[in-house]
């Protein structure tokens, strides 16, 4: 307890070396709020989420330890969809130690599971449902306004450990991302991304692996990475 209290003490007179105190100042009230809002909304001091974060269905909700967001956090697990008559039993769960930046949105009707120490930088949408089915029969008709089609409901997004996700990411409906990949910024994932690999691109394809005996990132088709 005193080590952990000495060590804070010690980040304090760190921060204020480096940023100053008003800047030091306006880091420890951002932070007050961020813990009170995730006290008043979640009931719990280790989860740090700003006041204008958007959340819908939280008892569908599962989060783990230490996660912390940027502003403008949105995290619906949609239980209904009046327009279309529908009603969902969503499972949104997010890992220990999940880190997410500014303006993330994860719209969830089905399933999302976000594993333990990802990282995710900004503006990254997640979603596994779409407004109607576009592909085989029963497609959904241009003539149908978009509101009115039935959201599906059928695909997962998992995120595995450790991952990496880089700036204005898209991940879309039924996308398995491996443990330990890093997803370049402004890719868009719309296949499943093996464990251990760097992913960039629209759509997101595997640019270099993971090479333990190595110990270096190799890309891929190249002899000399
Ligand atoms: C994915 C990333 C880590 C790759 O880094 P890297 O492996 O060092 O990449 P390289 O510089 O070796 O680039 C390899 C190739 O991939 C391309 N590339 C790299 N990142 C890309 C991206 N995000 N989208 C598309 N192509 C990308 C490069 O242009 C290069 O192509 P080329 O060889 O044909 O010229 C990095 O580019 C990236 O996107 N980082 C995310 C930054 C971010 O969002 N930070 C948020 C902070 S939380």
């Amino acid at each position: 307890m005193e080590l952990v209290s000495l060590r804070r003490l010690h980040l304090l007179k760190e921060r204020l070396r480096r940023q100053g105190f008003f800047w030091s100042m306006q880091f420890y009230y951002q932070r007050i709020c961020k813990l009170i809002y995730g006290l008043m909304v979640f009931g719990r001091k280790d989860i740090c989420i700003f006041p204008d974060t958007r959340l819908g269905g939280i008892d569908h909700m599962r989060i783990g330890k230490g996660f912390t967001a940027g502003r403008g956090l949105w995290l619906e697990a949609v239980t209904d969809y009046p327009a279309a008559g529908q009603v969902f039993s969503p499972e949104l769960i997010i890992g220990d130690r999940v880190n997410v930046g500014e303006y993330v949105h994860i719209g969830c009707n089905h399933r999302i599971v976000i594993g333990d120490d990802v990282l995710m930088g900004s503006k990254i949408y997640i979603t596994d449902h779409n407004h109607g089915v576009y592909r085989g029969d029963n497609s959904e008709s241009p003539n149908v306004p978009p509101t009115e089609r039935c959201l599906t409901a059928n695909e997962s997004v998992e995120i595995g450990d450790r991952c990496w996700i880089g700036e204005f990411v898209t991940i879309l409906p039924g996308v398995i991302i491996g443990e330990g990949c890093i997803i370049g910024s402004h890719s868009t994932v719309t296949h499943n991304i093996p464990a251990n690999s760097i992913a960039v691109g629209c759509p997101a394809q595997v640019l270099k692996r993971w090479d333990e005996d190595s110990r270096r990132w190799i890309r891929l088709g190249s002899k000399n990475p």
